[in-house]
């Protein structure tokens, strides 16, 4: 098999090549980070994320590779083996293997759902300053409320199964992580947070200091939604009526309420990525492009046809004409990586509806 410039085996083990462009996004990611940095491959399978983070960024001080299958194990060693890249290989369940051990950047990519191994993840950093995890959830079903009493016992929180399940899912995930960082004194930065077909990503810097902790537990809450009139808002608390119509509206939450992304991390990215021939390149381009505009944006975004569904506008504008009267009524207005037709303001509903109409 090949994939990028890494040659390998995969055998009867886990390879999915649709992971392909997570992986080019993951390993630009590893790029941006501090020099000699210590990485376990937590969930190897083929050993490919480990492969290609060490091949790819010359900031790999010592890759190691977890997975309890045994085959998996050894033909991750191999597969480094043969792509020049020196490796330690462990058949163990994650979890335990953890227990004593510590490194600087955690890839934790399971199959399914993330959730029983954070608190392991967050604790083999307990002795440290700090840290990088890095997640998969494909559980988002889950996540964005497919199944609302999963993400209740699982995640602690509400779904909302509506236009911005994405981002609200995401920010679910978020608000776990954090939670856990917080018990053992350790707030959380998202440096880049992405959602794409069937699963999320996030990468998370873990920083020591009860100060960092308490400024990341002020930033979780919840969002309010109002499937009447479509009004959304953040807060500490939720509401059950929407303050616009005075109908129901649903509480999502608890969960992430600040940025998703660190400006400096998507450029850095962006840069590699220019020094790169992947074959995803212009998508990661145009990926990173929308996360950027997405920061300092309130944690939600606009659907351009539900929006005119409900506010009974048809046909629906083009979205360069709603950005423009959006931004000439003196709003931030960006697409959004979450949705081909979402778009991300600072402007409120009725602001939103009238862009929809000029
Ligand atoms: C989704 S695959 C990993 C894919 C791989 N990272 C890639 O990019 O191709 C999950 C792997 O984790 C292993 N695994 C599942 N649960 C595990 C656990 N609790 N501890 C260690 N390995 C586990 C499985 O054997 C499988 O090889
Ligand atoms: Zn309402």
């Amino acid at each position: 098999m090949r994939e990028e410039a890494i040659e390998f085996e995969a055998g009867k083990n886990f390879y999915n090549p649709h992971m392909q462009f997570c992986r080019s996004f993951s390993s630009l990611l590893v790029g941006t980070l501090q020099k000699e940095l210590s990485l376990l491959d937590g969930f190897s399978a083929t050993g490919i994320r480990g492969i290609r983070y060490a091949k790819e960024n010359p900031n790999i001080s010592s890759l190691e590779f977890v997975d309890m299958n045994p085959e998996a194990a050894k033909l991750s060693a191999q597969n480094a083996k043969a792509n020049g890249i020196e490796s330690e290989a462990h058949e163990a369940e994650f979890n335990s293997f953890l227990m004593d051990k510590r490194y600087d950047f955690l890839e934790i990519d399971p199959f399914g759902y993330p959730a029983p191994h954070i608190h392991h993840a967050v604790r083999s950093f307990r002795r440290t300053k700090g840290g990088f995890l890095s997640f998969t959830a494909t559980d988002t079903a889950v996540l964005c409320g497919a199944h609302p009493h999963a993400c209740k016992h699982i995640y602690h929180s509400f779904p909302l199964h509506d236009e911005l399940f994405h981002e609200v899912g995401i920010r679910i995930l978020l608000k776990c992580v954090s939670r856990i960082a917080n018990e053992f004194n350790f707030g959380i930065k998202p440096l880049a947070s992405f959602s794409h077909r069937h699963f999320f990503k996030i990468f998370i810097k873990l920083e020591h200091s009860s100060e960092k902790a308490l400024e990341t537990f002020s930033s979780t809450g919840y969002i309010t939604f109002c499937h009447s009139c479509g009004h959304r808002q953040s807060g500490r608390m939720g509401l059950e009526t929407c303050p616009k119509c005075g109908k129901h509206a649903s509480i999502a939450g608890p969960l992430w309420l600040g940025d998703l992304h660190e400006l400096e991390t998507l450029e850095k990215m962006q840069e590699l990525n220019s020094q790169r021939d992947y074959k995803h390149k212009k998508q990661l381009h145009e990926t990173l492009e929308l996360m950027k505009g997405e920061i300092g944006l309130p944690p939600w975004f606009y659907e351009i046809h539900k929006s005119c569904a409900r506010l009974n506008i048809q046909p629906p504008p083009k979205t360069e004409t709603l950005l423009k009267n959006l931004q000439d009524a003196g709003f931030r207005a960006v697409k959004t990586h979450f949705s081909p037709i979402g778009i991300k303001t600072d402007a409120d509903i009725c602001s939103f509806g009238k862009a929809l109409k000029d």
